[in-house]
């Protein structure tokens, strides 16, 4: 999907902003807390129904604000679409050409966006729940069905906890029968998403390493593991070996939910020896690889949204980042000017003034405008 146009009303720090896209590169620059990458945000909410800096929606919402909306318009297979999004607390609302979508996740697949933020260190930093989260939206955006197993795995998991909590150690006749189905449910749907991210992480690997080498400069080998959280041939079994050990900690400890994705940098470990810059570049390459394998499977490149990534990267790296990607539509933001190597074909200028909203005939405005 093409984007030509968006609204915020009371998203974050934007009260009211209209922006229209160029088909190719849009640069948008202003000062540092100015709302750019606000704006990213919000278009990523569009495209996964939730925030890629992983806060819930009040969050989202504009101080003192009880909801927000991001509105696009833009162009499908030739077709005007019109993208409504409601948002408040606790609560999404739909609209796809002004029809509600009778499920949000409906709205999944109508725009794929890859998004290059400097946060997406801790993407090699933090704990295991990013990497899996990594190649979960990865696999939502190869295949929105996907998304039905994740959801799915994610709510037995929950509802087998509570279950858990519950019996506060101490099964009865009926909550064993419950935890039978449960168990089944479990492993069912956690065989499937184990072998899909597995998968998915195969198809991944060799383009990261690529994507390495590029960014860095050098031949490095790059090598991902996925560890696994249950051993054996069959998830059930190991899940009924657990009970026990679950019911005395009141947790599911087996499954997908706990597993964990290693890279190694020439052997290396990358959480724990590799440098910061090693990191950076594995980051980078990690969201490389997996914007041109959803490319190649949808035949169409994903939205790229490019927070900040000049300020965090040497010109060459920027160059071999800028002119390697397979490049759609892209939207790229910086505090300072773009360098004479990108040129966008439009420029938006943060902070906009809106003329609406200020209280001014427009003559006075130029005074404002001059005065500040
Ligand atoms: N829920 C919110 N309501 C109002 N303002 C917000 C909200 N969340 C963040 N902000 C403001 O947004 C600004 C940061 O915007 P951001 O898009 O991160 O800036 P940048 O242009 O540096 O990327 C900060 O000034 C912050 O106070
Ligand atoms: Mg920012």
């Amino acid at each position: 999907m093409k984007l030509h146009q968006i609204w915020l009303t009371d998203f974050r720090s934007h009260a009211d902003l209209s922006l229209t896209f160029s088909e190719g590169l849009t640069a948008v620059i202003g000062p540092n807390g100015s709302g750019k990458t606000n704006l990213l945000e919000a278009i990523g909410v569009l495209s996964r129904l939730r925030s890629f800096r992983g806060v819930s929606n009040d969050r989202l919402l504009r101080r003192e604000q009880p909801r927000a909306i991001v509105r696009a318009q833009g162009e499908r297979d030739g077709r005007d679409v019109l993208i409504e999004l409601e948002l408040s607390s606790g609560r999404s609302t739909v609209f796809v050409n002004k029809q509600r979508l009778p499920r949000n996740r409906d709205l999944l697949g109508a725009l794929r966006v890859t998004v290059f933020a400097p946060d997406d260190l801790s993407l090699l930093k933090d704990g295991p729940s990013v990497r899996r989260e990594y190649l979960d939206d990865l696999l939502i955006a190869l295949d929105t069905r996907n998304d039905a197993v994740i959801a799915d795995y994610a709510r037995v998991v929950k509802q087998r906890n509570t279950l858990l909590k519950q019996a506060k150690g101490r099964l009865d006749d009926a909550a064993e029968l419950t935890l039978d189905v449960y168990d089944t449910q479990l492993s069912a749907l956690g065989e499937r998403l184990t072998y899909l991210r597995e998968h998915v992480l195969s198809a991944l690997m060799p383009r990261v390493a690529n994507a390495y080498t590029m960014l860095a400069g050098t031949e490095c080998s790059v090598v991902a593991s996925y560890r696994r959280s249950w051993e054996g041939d069959g998830m059930l079994e190991a899940v009924q070996e657990a009970r026990a050990q679950d019911l005395a900690r009141s947790t599911t400890s087996m499954g997908p939910h706990r597993d964990e994705v290693s890279l190694r940098i020439d052997e290396f470990d990358s959480r724990t020896e590799a440098s910061q810059g090693e990191q950076r570049t594995l980051a980078l390459a990690l969201r490389f690889a997996g914007h041109e394998l959803v490319t190649e499977h949808v035949k169409e490149p994903p939205l790229l949204l490019l927070d900040d990534v000049l300020s965090e990267l040497d010109e060459a790296r920027a160059t071999a980042l800028l002119t390697n990607l397979p490049v759609g539509q892209t939207l790229i933001t910086s505090a300072t000017e773009l360098p004479a190597s990108v040129r966008p074909d439009a420029i938006v200028r943060f902070p906009i003034i809106n003329l609406t909203t200020l209280d001014t005939e427009p003559d006075q405005v130029v005074e404002v405008l001059t005065d500040g």
